[in-house]
């Protein structure tokens, strides 16, 4: 399976990234706790050289409780601050304002030594489409927060949300699209629902998340599905069909159907706290060394 997806106003995107960079001083960027890797672009820490970096590790509700703690110590390890966050919730909100501070510590005590008082610090959300920006925005803004125009002439229409006395936040994500370096971040993308399912075999792509559950997560289909360890994931899926009423026209089992079950359970959380990457195989442990 071949999965594509590149829009072409991806490049108009980044030089806006770009100019909103030059106004901020931290940069907030989503990732998927599921998929930390694959959901991140890369390119963001060339543009946000000199920046303050926070990673949220959104979405973490669905993830596996021992790999968001994983992927934190890894993220920490390469000079990011990060924080776990349910932003559907509202978990981690707090944890989030004092990190902003202890990230933008230079800043404050430069600013200082200047005779700048309360100069707030300014913030932005960046991430790749679906990973949560906007519920993240909303319920860290919350409702009381006021939006805050610039004076006229000094930037034109950006629109500034007051969190608090010291931190203001670009009303307006950046949009980073993902990379895909190899098929599997496609994949992932794709299982986690970051890319239409018009565009994907889903048949193909359910097997392999059956095939990766099985290798990691086999309880999680013996309670939903009764599925036995000894079981292929063709026949996984069959049973799905079969338990469900999946049925084409002259009684034959509706792979497709199954398959968007299946994926329906997947994200919704059903099956359990399900991380796609590990962070122990991208070396996570060795660096302890
Ligand atoms: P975007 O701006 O980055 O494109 O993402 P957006 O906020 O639209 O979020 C995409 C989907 O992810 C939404 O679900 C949203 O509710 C969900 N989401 C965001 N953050 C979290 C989180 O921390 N945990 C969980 N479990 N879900 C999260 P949706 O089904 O597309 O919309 P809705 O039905 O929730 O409105």
């Amino acid at each position: 399976m071949n999965v594509q997806w590149y829009p072409g106003h991806m490049t108009k995107a980044k030089r806006q990234m770009q100019e909103d960079i030059k106004l901020i001083d931290i940069i907030i960027e989503l990732v998927d706790a599921r998929v930390p890797l694959s959901s991140r672009n890369p390119d963001i820490d060339e543009l946000g050289r000199n920046k303050a970096r926070l990673i949220l590790l959104n979405k973490a509700d669905l993830a596996d409780e021992s790999q968001n703690e994983a992927w934190k110590s890894y993220f920490q390890k390469k000079g990011f601050f990060v924080v776990q966050v349910d932003s559907r919730k509202g978990s981690g909100m707090k944890i989030i304002q004092n990190t902003i501070q202890e990230a933008c510590r230079e800043k404050i005590e430069r600013d200082q030594k200047r005779g700048i008082k309360n100069r707030p610090i300014r913030a932005m959300v960046v991430g790749i489409p679906n990973v949560g920006k906007s519920t993240f925005i909303n319920t860290f803004a919350g409702k009381a927060c006021a939006k805050t125009g610039n004076k006229p002439g000094v930037t034109k229409g950006k629109q500034w949300i007051r969190l608090n006395k010291g931190v203001e936040l670009l009303d307006t994500p950046g949009i980073l699209w993902p990379k895909f370096q190899d098929q599997e971040v496609g994949l992932r993308l794709a299982m986690i629902g970051s890319i239409k399912d018009e565009i994907l075999n889903l048949e193909e792509l359910s097997l392999k998340l059956i095939d990766y559950l099985k290798e990691r997560y086999a309880g999680a289909l013996k309670s939903r599905y009764g599925a036995e360890e000894e079981e292929t994931a063709v026949t996984v899926l069959e049973q799905i069909a079969r338990a469900r009423g999946c049925l084409k026209k002259g009684e034959e089992l509706d792979f497709t159907k199954a398959s968007r079950i299946l994926f329906d359970d997947f994200r919704g959380g059903k099956l359990g706290r399900v991380s796609l990457e590990w962070a122990a195989l991208e070396g996570a442990q060795d660096e302890d060394h």
